[in-house]
This record gives structure tokens, C-alpha cells and sequence, in this order.
């Protein structure tokens, strides 16, 4: 097939391994006979210089004509410690998942064996680990109504029946599809928002006999998560606690830089690694370009190229395994690899198969 990839490479440590991903989908579109053209479009502060506008009008138009959305990270210092800064970069991903309807958010909590001594968690706990985080996207605080002054400030937790439902309906797919449990994390002991999700869930529940569902409240998810992470096989959760929760999920595998997401809605898809754009790193050629290749496989996974997916998941094992890893997680042949490095390799492996 042919796959028409619109590239958002943005800020920070963005670039780099943007082009990683890219080389890498190249090398499997080679391999399985596709094709693929590569459009490049601006976003984050990146945009923000460019043309004062963090998700410019052009750049929605290139994702909107495109199969799927390749991105990679937005975010720079100039902006964090500046509360009256009027336009930031992190609100150009925010209107990308609203313009495109971009309302489930898919977040894996992998772990790889050979890096489970990496893990801050001890290594018997971690082992096996392999859940879902399904994210709303697109309702809750993050887009509420809000109101802010210099003695007081709010934002609205407002989520809908519909909201709700499209969103737990996702999740129920994902658990048929694997364990078949779900767990819905919420707050309803003291949040409105909550108790309609619970409410809706506890209704949803009956379609999927074939699932178990349990509610959890969100603080006892986040020590769970650290206590027993083997417990979670799909897990589903507002915006707000999914952001936080996924952050979390995603050290338990050892570095914050092995895990991809998609976002999937009503338009276009977008396939994201988790990780930041770790400014401080931009240009040095050490971030770990995993994350982004990966979700290059969720993207093939998402066009049902299993085989495409299947092939990048390997390389990318046989690189840890190889040892062949950016200082982040530091491999064991005692060599230094740079973020192109670790993609050439990757690539190499792709092409030899
Ligand atoms: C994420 C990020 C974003 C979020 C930021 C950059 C706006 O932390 O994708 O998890 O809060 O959703
Ligand atoms: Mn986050």
C-alpha cells in the first residue's frame, strides 16, 4: 500500500529522532513492498518562531490530507517558567488532538526482559508487565471552561455520556482483543466527572460479559501500579489522571524512552512517542530514538500490516538484547551508541532480515 506520512518532527531532541522513524518506516516499506512520501509541517515552539502560531492552519491542513501523523515531541525552557507567556508550544499538540478528534489515547506499559534491571521497581515485579493505558484525549480539565486572575484560577472537569461512552467502548475493544480485564480509573468517591464515568461503565459493563470489568480510584491505581503492575491488563481513565498515570507507567520499564502511543479519533491518527522533548539534549545525539520507532510499528499495526509491526518490534529487541542502546539505558557491550547509531542499527537489522 502506499502510506502518505505527514512528519511533525517539532522541538528539542524532536528533529533527531524524527528522522529515525522515518529511516526506519523506509526500511520496512522497502522489505513488504509499500511505499511511503514524507510531508514535513511545523508545530510547538518551533512554529511558534516561525510563525507565531504553535498549530498553524497549514500544518492542520497537511494532517488532515495525510493516512497517519508522525510526531514527535513539543516543549521548550523559554516558555515553562513564564506563567503570562500568551501562546506556548505545548498548546499546539493540545489543538492537533482537538482538531483532529483525536479522543483515545493508546499508551503500552511494556517491559523488555534484557532491562529489567533498569526498572526502579525491583526486577520479579516487573517482569512480564504488559498493559494498556487507553487516555481520553480531547475532554476534562485540559480543555474545560477556565478561568484565570491573579487571586484566583480554575478549570472545569466537564465530560458528556458520549464522551464517556466512545472512550470506554475503545477499551472494551482493546480487552477483548487481549486478557480480557478492564480496569476504569476514576475518582468517584469525591469527583462529579468521575461518578458519570462509573455510571456509564457500570452500564457498558453488561454488553461485555465476556470482560471483567473493576472500578478503581485513581490514588490507589497509582500505588498499585507500583506495587503490582502485573494486576493491570487494559486500563482506561479521564485525561487528567491518564497523563499522570502514563508518565508513571512508562519508568517502570526502565527509561521513559522506550514507549510509543497513538491517538486515534475521528480524523487522521497520530503515532507519538511519550517522552518529552528534553531540550537539554536537543542536538547531542543521545536520545533514544526507541520510543519513536515503535510507534512507527503502532502505525503499520494500525493500517493492519501486522507482519510491518511484528518486524520492527523484533529489530528493536535484538538491539537491546545487542546491547546497542543510547546512555539512557546503557547496553552491556560497553560501547557508546548515538541516537543514529541505535536507528542505522536498527535499520541494518531491517534490511538483512
Ligand atoms: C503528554 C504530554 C502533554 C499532555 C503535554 C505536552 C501537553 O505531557 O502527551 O502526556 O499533558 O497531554
Ligand atoms: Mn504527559
Amino acid at each position: 500500500m502506499h502510506f502518505n506520512i505527514a512528519v511533525l518532527p517539532g522541538d528539542g531532541i524532536g528533529p533527531e529522532i524524527s528522522v529515525q522513524g522515518v529511516d526506519v518506516m523506509n526500511a520496512v516499506c522497502e522489505k513488504f513492498g509499500h511505499t511511503a512520501s514524507f510531508n514535513y509541517g511545523i508545530v510547538g515552539a518551533d512554529a511558534i518562531d516561525r510563525v507565531g502560531d504553535p498549530f498553524p492552519p497549514e500544518t492542520l491542513k497537511l494532517c488532515k490530507e495525510s493516512d497517519a501523523v508522525l510526531f514527535s515531541a513539543v516543549g521548550d525552557p523559554k516558555y515553562d517558567n513564564d506563567p503570562k507567556a500568551k501562546v506556548r508550544p505545548e498548546q499546539g499538540l493540545l489543538a492537533m488532538r482537538k482538531k483532529l478528534g483525536l479522543f483515545a489515547n493508546i499508551r503500552p506499559v511494556e517491559t523488555f526482559d534484557c532491562l529489567l534491571d533498569k526498572s526502579p521497581l525491583k526486577a520479579e515485579i516487573v517482569k512480564g508487565v504488559d498493559f494498556v493505558c487507553i487516555r481520553e484525549l480531547t475532554g476534562g480539565m485540559y480543555f474545560g471552561e477556565k478561568y484565570e486572575d491573579d487571586d484566583r484560577a480554575y478549570d472545569t472537569n466537564h465530560y458528556t455520556r458520549k464522551e464517556v461512552e466512545r472512550i470506554l467502548r475503545v477499551a472494551y475493544d482493546y480487552a477483548l482483543r487481549r486478557r480480557r480485564h478492564l480496569t476504569v480509573v476514576d475518582k468517584a468517591n469525591v469527583l462529579a466527572s468521575s461518578r458519570l464515568w462509573r455510571k456509564v461503565a457500570q452500564e457498558l459493563e453488561k454488553e461485555y460479559p465476556d470482560v471483567t470489568t473493576d472500578y478503581m480510584y485513581v490514588d490507589n491505581a497509582a500505588m498499585r501500579m507500583i506495587q503490582d503492575p502485573g494486576f493491570f491488563d487494559v486500563m482506561v481513565t479521564e485525561n487528567t489522571f491518564g497523563d499522570i498515570l502514563t508518565d508513571e507507567g512508562s519508568v517502570i520499564s526502565g527509561s521513559m524512552g522506550l514507549l510509543p502511543s497513538a491517538s486515534t479519533g475521528e480524523s487522521t491518527p497520530v503515532f507519538e512517542p511519550i517522552h518529552g522533548s528534553w531540550p537539554q539534549a536537543k542536538g547531542l545525539n543521545i536520545a533514544n530514538p526507541l520510543a519513536q520507532i515503535l510507534s512507527v510499528a503502532m502505525l503499520f499495526e494500525y493500517f493492519n500490516c501486522t507482519k510491518e509491526g511484528a518486524i520492527i518490534r523484533k529489530a528493536v529487541n535484538a538491539s537491546l538484547d545487542a546491547g546497542v542502546t543510547t546512555p539512557d539505558i546503557m547496553g552491556t557491550n560497553g560501547k557508546k551508541y548515538g541516537t543514529n547509531d541505535v536507528g542505522a542499527w536498527i535499520v541494518d537489522f531491517i534490511r538483512n532480515y
